[in-house]
């Protein structure tokens, strides 16, 4: 927890399970899983959920301004992320090969990829208006939330009303 930026993991993985594990629609989990992290998570300008469709992923929820609606597999940081299914952790936007910018005030970036059943559904994408804005505890603490994310959405009785990831 240093320079302000320091968010409370267990806190936010606790609150996420309350907000969620009740509810079957995927859609509204999505929704709010955005919303508590952009809440709970400090200086982050943008944050949301890109979905996989067919060889793209696609602008799911999010909190921010407007963003890039569809991104190619295996191009900047969100499609390297999903095309790895690893943790991609930019310190620096501007030094990252191919990095598509969506809002100009991004410097740094994290990019995790969600897994259904072992398979992937889509990313989670979250910019900070700062450098080096994401530690090696900060990733730990979003994978972890993005687990806690994906088992609920895999569990088999809450399938019901939804179809599709989201
Ligand atoms: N910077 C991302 C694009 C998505 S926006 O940041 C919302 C990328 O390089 O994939």
């Amino acid at each position: 927890m240093t320079g302000g930026t320091g968010a409370d993991y267990s806190l936010l993985d606790k609150q996420l399970l309350a907000l969620i594990a009740d509810e079957p629609d995927r859609l509204a989990n999505t929704a709010n899983f955005v919303g508590l992290l952009y809440e709970g998570i400090p200086a982050v300008n943008w944050l949301g959920v890109y979905v996989l469709r067919g060889r793209e992923l696609v602008l799911g929820p999010f909190q921010g301004r407007p963003a890039c609606v569809r991104l190619p597999l295996g191009k900047g940081v969100c499609g390297t992320a999903a095309e790895r299914m690893q943790t991609v952790r930019v310190a620096d936007v501007h030094e990252f090969p191919g990095h598509i910018a969506c809002d100009p005030a991004s410097r740094s970036e994290i990019v995790v990829p969600l897994l259904l059943d072992g398979k992937l559904a889509g990313v989670l994408d979250i910019d900070s208006p700062r450098t080096e804005r994401f530690t090696v505890h900060d990733q730990r603490g979003i994978e972890t939330l993005c687990r806690t994310f994906t088992r609920v959405l895999s569990r088999k009785d809450l399938r019901a009303e939804s179809s599709g990831f989201i």
